[in-house]
Parts: C-alpha cells; sequence; structure tokens
C-alpha cells in the first residue's frame, strides 16, 4: 500500500453495512446510545437487569455492587451459581442439545465434532475423575494442555466443581511452570503426554516432570496425562494417571456445585511491570456474564453462526472467547490445534471455507504474517478461497496498522464484513472498548468507543481528564462485572499496580496510552504506559526477561531489555548486556547470545527470546547509577540520539551498544 493512501486511511470511515444492521442485538447508533443512556441513570439497575437477563442463578442476588472495600469491589455477591451449568446445562432441553457445540480440527487436518450435549456428559465425566482424585471445590488446579476439546473439558470440569483453575500456555518453560505451580498452591496438573503442533511432537509432561522436580510444589498430589499421541511418557507411580486411567468407571453425571458469585472461577498469570507474573483473579459471576454478554454484544452472535476464535486457551482470549464465551451462548464454535502456516500459509483461510465460519476472531500479528506470506506465494492468498460465509471479522492482542486492518477487510472480509477491533486485556476479562458490528461506524486502527456501562477515559497523572486530540492514560472510572478481582495472594501488589494512589486509589488503570479523536471521540490505543511489552500480541514484562538473563550468573553481569517496534510481530525484545567478561565481538559475540537466547526460552518460553541481543563494557547510567531506558529505546529503534546526554557517565559505550551483531 502506498504511504499516501496509509495517510487516508486513518480518515476513512467505513459504516456498518445495512445487512449488518439489520437484526443486529444493538442495531445501530441509536440502539447503542439508549443503553449507555441506561447505564447512565441508573448504574446498578443497568448491570443487575442484564446479569438476571444472561445468567442461569441457582440463588438470586439481591445486592449488584458492593463498593464498601473499593477497589476491591463485589458484584452479585449474595448469588449462586455455576459456570459450567451456564455453559451446558442450560442447554439441554432446548434445540441447542443436539447442536455441535465444537467442531475441532487437528494439527493433521482431521476433525471431530462434538454436540452440547455430549460435551456436558464429558465434562461430567471428567469433573467426576477430578472430584476422585479428592479435588474439591476451593483448590487450584493448573492446566497445561494442547489446543484440544479436552483442555476446553478440563477447565470446564473444574469449573463444575468449583475449583479454580490456573492455565498456563503450553510454551512455556518448565521454570515458569514451577513458579505458577507454588505460588496458585495447585493440588494437580491436568496435562498431555505431547502436543502437536506444525507436524512435530512436542512434549508437554516432560516440562511438567521437570518443572516438579525443581522442588517447591509441596501442595501438589496429582497429575493427569492426557495421551494426545501414541508416543509413551514416564509416568511416576501414586502420583500420575492418564485420563483413561482417571476416567474408568466414572459417571457421566456430575452436579454442578453452586457458588457465590464472587468465588474464583480462575487465576490467569500475567506479566506486570516487575520481574514476578501476577496470578490475575477473575470471579465467577461477572466473568460469566461479561463472556456471553459480549458474545452478543460484539459478535451478535446468531443461532446459525460459526464462531472461529484462533487464541489458545493458555491466554485470556481462549479462556473468554474459547472456554466459556461460545458455550455460554450456544454457539458452535471452530477449535484448531495448529499453526496459521503448516502445511501452508492458507490453512485459516482454507478452514474458514471449509467449516462455514461466519464470525472469525484472530490477532493482527497473525494477519500481518499471513500478509506476508500471501504477497510472496499467490498460491496461499486468501482469493484462492470462497469465504463468503464470513459476516464478522473480528481483530485483538495489539493495536491493529490500518495497511493490515485495510488488507483484512479487502482480501478477507470481502469488503462486506464489519472489523471488530477489540481492546481488552487479562484484567478486563473480555472486551471493553470495541465497534459493535451493527452500529459502530469504523475508523481502520481504532477500537472506536467502551461498551455501555464502561465508563472509559484519557487522564492524565492526577487523574484530570484530557480533552480529545490529545494523548494521556487510559483508565476505567467505575467497576464493571468481569474485572480483575485481586492479584492471587497480594491484595497490595492489585492496588498498587491498577488503582494508583494520586488518582484516588479507585480508578482503574489500564497500563495503555490512548488518545481519543477530535471528530468522533474514538479510542486508538498507543500502546504501553509501562515496563510490558507486547510481541505477537503476547505480554511480556521486560524485568522479567531482565531477570532471567542475569539469573545466568556465570555469564552475565548485567542486562537491561526494552522493546522496538516491529513490522511482523508489533514489539520485539531488545536486549543489552553485560557480561562478566570482556565485551565479546564477532562469532563469538554472535555465539554468546544464542546461548542468552536459548537461556531465556528455558527460564520463560520461547516467546520471550531476545530478537536483538548487543553487547556493551556497561549500560548507559546517570551518575546516581540509573539506566537510562530511554536512550536504549532510541538505540534498538536505530536512531540517532537526540535526547541529553550530559548526566550520562560513559557516553562512549552508546556507540558500543548501536553495533549490530
Ligand atoms: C494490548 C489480550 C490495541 C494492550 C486481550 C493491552 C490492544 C494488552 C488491543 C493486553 C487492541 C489488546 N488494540 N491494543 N484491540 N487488544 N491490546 O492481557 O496493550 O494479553 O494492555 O490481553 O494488549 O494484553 P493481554
Amino acid at each position: 500500500m502506498s504511504a499516501i493512501e496509509s495517510v487516508l486511511v486513518e480518515n476513512r470511515v467505513f459504516p456498518p453495512p445495512a445487512a449488518a444492521v439489520q437484526g443486529a442485538r444493538i442495531s445501530g447508533m441509536e440502539a447503542y446510545n439508549a443503553l449507555c443512556d441506561e447505564a447512565g441513570k441508573d448504574f446498578n439497575g443497568f448491570w443487575a437487569r442484564l446479569a438476571r437477563e444472561n445468567v442461569v442463578w441457582n440463588k438470586p442476588f439481591t445486592r449488584t455492587l458492593d463498593e464498601s472495600n473499593a477497589p476491591f469491589y463485589k458484584w452479585f455477591d449474595d448469588g449462586e451459581l455455576n459456570a459450567s451449568a451456564n455453559c451446558l446445562d442450560k442447554h439441554i432441553g432446548t434445540p441447542t442439545e443436539n447442536k455441535t457445540a465444537i467442531i475441532f480440527e487437528a494439527d493433521d487436518g482431521a476433525v471431530t465434532s462434538i454436540t452440547y450435549k455430549e460435551l456436558l456428559a464429558r465434562v461430567g465425566q471428567f469433573a467426576n475423575a477430578l472430584k476422585a482424585q479428592g479435588i474439591q471445590k476451593g483448590d487450584r488446579v493448573i492446566i497445561y494442555m494442547p489446543m484440544t476439546v479436552e483442555g476446553v473439558i478440563a477447565m470446564q470440569a473444574c469449573a463444575r466443581i468449583g475449583a479454580t483453575h490456573s492455565v498456563v500456555f503450553g510454551g512455556f518453560s518448565a521454570k515458569a511452570l514451577n513458579e505458577r505451580i507454588i505460588d496458585a498452591g495447585a493440588v494437580a496438573v491436568i496435562t498431555a503426554n505431547f502436543q502437536m503442533r506444525g507436524g512435530k511432537e512436542l512434549p508437554l509432561k516432560a516440562i511438567v516432570d521437570d518443572g516438579i522436580a525443581m522442588g517447591g510444589c509441596t501442595t501438589l498430589r496429582s497429575v493427569l496425562v492426557f495421551m494426545r499421541t501414541p508416543t509413551a511418557c514416564a509416568m511416576v507411580a501414586g502420583r500420575d494417571k492418564t485420563f483413561d486411567e482417571a476416567l474408568q468407571g466414572q459417571s457421566s453425571d456430575c452436579a454442578p456445585v453452586p457458588v457465590g458469585a464472587e468465588h474464583p472461577l480462575f487465576i490467569l498469570y500475567t506479566s506486570g511491570s516487575t520481574g514476578k507474573p501476577k496470578g490475575v483473579q477473575h470471579a465467577t459471576g461477572g466473568y460469566l456474564l461479561w463472556a456471553k454478554l459480549t458474545m452478543d454484544w460484539t459478535f451478535d452472535i446468531k443461532p446459525a453462526d460459526v464462531f472461529w476464535c484462533t487464541a489458545d486457551i493458555g491466554w485470556i482470549t481462549g479462556h473468554t472467547y474459547v472456554a466459556y464465551g461460545p458455550l455460554a451462548a450456544g454457539a458452535t464454535q471452530l477449535i484448531f490445534e495448529g499453526v496459521p502456516t503448516w502445511p501452508h500459509a492458507g490453512r485459516f483461510w482454507q478452514m474458514i471455507e471449509k467449516h462455514q465460519v461466519t464470525v472469525f476472531y484472530t490477532a493482527p500479528t497473525a494477519i500481518r504474517s499471513l500478509i506476508k506470506a500471501a504477497e510472496t506465494d499467490e498460491k496461499v492468498h486468501p482469493k484462492n478461497w470462497n469465504l463468503s460465509s464470513l459476516r464478522i471479522l473480528g481483530s485483538v492482542g495489539e493495536p491493529i496498522n490500518p495497511e493490515a486492518w485495510m488488507w483484512y477487510h479487502r482480501n478477507v472480509g470481502g469488503e462486506r464484513c464489519p472489523i471488530v477491533d477489540t481492546f481488552w486485556q487479562t484484567e478486563t476479562g473480555g472486551h471493553v472498548i470495541t465497534p459493535l458490528p451493527g452500529a459502530t461506524p469504523l475508523v481502520p486502527g481504532s477500537c472506536t468507543l467502551p461498551l455501555p456501562g464502561i465508563m472509559a477515559a484519557i487522564v492524565d497523572e492526577t487523574g484530570k481528564d484530557i480533552p480529545n486530540g490529545s494523548g494521556g492514560m487510559l483508565v476505567i472510572k467505575r467497576p464493571w462485572p468481569s474485572m480483575i478481582r485481586t492479584i492471587w495472594g497480594d491484595p497490595e501488589r492489585f492496588k498498587k499496580s491498577y488503582f494508583p494512589e494520586e488518582m484516588g486509589g479507585t480508578i482503574y488503570l489500564a497500563g495503555d496510552g490512548a488518545v481519543r479523536s477530535e471528530d468522533r471521540g474514538y479510542f486508538r490505543i498507543t500502546g504501553r504506559i509501562d515496563d510490558v511489552l507486547n510481541v505477537s500480541g503476547h505480554r511480556l514484562g521486560t524485568m522479567e526477561i531482565e531477570s532471567a538473563l542475569v539469573s545466568k550468573t556465570d555469564l552475565v553481569a548485567e542486562a537491561a531489555v526494552v522493546g522496538r517496534p516491529d513490522d511482523l510481530t508489533g514489539e520485539a525484545v531488545c536486549a543489552f548486556v553485560v557480561l562478566k567478561r570482556s565485551r565479546p565481538t564477532g562469532e563469538e559475540a554472535k555465539q554468546i547470545a544464542n546461548e542468552l537466547r536459548n537461556w531465556v526460552a528455558k527460564e520463560i518460553g520461547p516467546i520471550a527470546k531476545p530478537k536483538d541481543i548487543r553487547f556493551g563494557d556497561n549500560l548507559p547510567k546517570t551518575r546516581s547509577g540509573k539506566i537510562m531506558r530511554r536512550l536504549l529505546r532510541s538505540i534498538a529503534k536505530g536512531e540517532a540520539i537526540t535526547q541529553d546526554t550530559s548526566t550520562l557517565e560513559n557516553p562512549a559505550i552508546l556507540e558500543q551498544l548501536a553495533e549490530k551483531l
């Protein structure tokens, strides 16, 4: 796309097509505005109405929002429900019971499907197996699984008995797993022997064994292993059972355990600005409401839809829009085990045609890599497949650049499908700022407007509103049902991370910069304002990677990590390293850089591997010893240093650090 066009697109507006407006749950901006007004006039009444309409309660709530201990907000807290019953049992006895709940396409292309009724039976049986392991309401269970129906079953089964799950992405290391087992005090790990990705069999169970062997997992009693492939894996007698062994003789009937609305449904670890990942804790009632409501609002889900969210269950997107939302909405969804580029980069388009997908939800990083593939190889261009089943497209995880938006719009959406650019976070539980497909005029690169009831704003450090057109910090001024409840085991950190004192201590600080357009007041996210990087839509803390690097104590003296823009991955990790020995150059530097990359992969996971590593005799520091990260960011980008370097202790090292390997 020419530069001129890309400048122009920012001002282009795409009104929702008539076909999308007609019959939409929220049809037209008047309908959107009416909901916003309702929330504005009677905030609690608005949420109470939606919670009664969208959630099946075992015991109805009488209190909607309790702000007495802000920012530890409680929603619907005297009500009782079960999340799994809201996803499965609720459909029994309705026409949905025999509808396909999940179409599963394996890495090798094999397709299976399961109805709601069958899924309920399998979840019930698995829940009974968990109970037979002694797992009870309130226990924490780690799930370290491939993208399979069994992963969703494991999550649903935990929810069914009131156990709190914590899913760890299958790409995380043994060390990361060990830390999460310990932090959550998990009693069990649910895993698979292997996972299949791009035709390769990759170990999971062996990593679990390594993680447990690192010690400290004192609460852990059992490991359940799904045999994804016929290849055997090591089993520890008395601790480990295959799924077949655990399920043997278990009935498929398991009554869902009602829990209080504030009962922790799950903990999901995510990166923050300090070293240790935080366990974001979500509550059952508010979260479930949000999963259901946003399926209706943002995806305008209808009975005939085939919904496909490409996210892994290891991320929040895979929680809300794979494991819970589509089921709560009674939709048919597609789950895909493999990778978008194998056996060829047209796999997504081929699958959309094959399964007649109507709502497709993916990440900008995937779109950008598929654009690149289509530009180099005509055969994998989406035009080779019939994508006319699509009616709505979605984007999540990072800002989508207008060029990628236009390509997605033209080549995938056939210029007929609204694109919902959904802004949200692990902490928000679901969408918070997003277009509505049957209402919002779209502007490429903008997540447009907050959902009704979400009081989003852009403010300065003191919490004062910033006028449209100027950048500031994104906040949400009032609580909402699916918000983070606390950081598991660390309420102080929760308060400090998200509710700054300078703003009064009750306003949610998202950690992103944003600006609203002058004409429409549309939000555009400009990126994180803390030390969190977004690489291919995955959150990584710079401090986390720094800690990993300096933990290689035989080699590394000091390290600083910053992000730099990257065409494909959005941001890339750039590490500046001082070794304990003299600064390496040439081949030796490359070799050590590789060693460090592999080390980081082992400590955190391959996604955290630094793309660039630069060596210096020192890091740029002020006389008081503070690392000047702003300078490092400029160097990482390859920019000339224009900042004031007068406070710099040793200006000569800037040249060293600018040197690429
Ligand atoms: C970024 C993913 C711009 C943002 C659901 C946020 C986005 C972080 C968008 C959360 C979007 C997510 N436009 N930026 N549509 N969606 N982000 O917790 O920086 O993995 O703070 O949740 O991703 O990442 P997380």
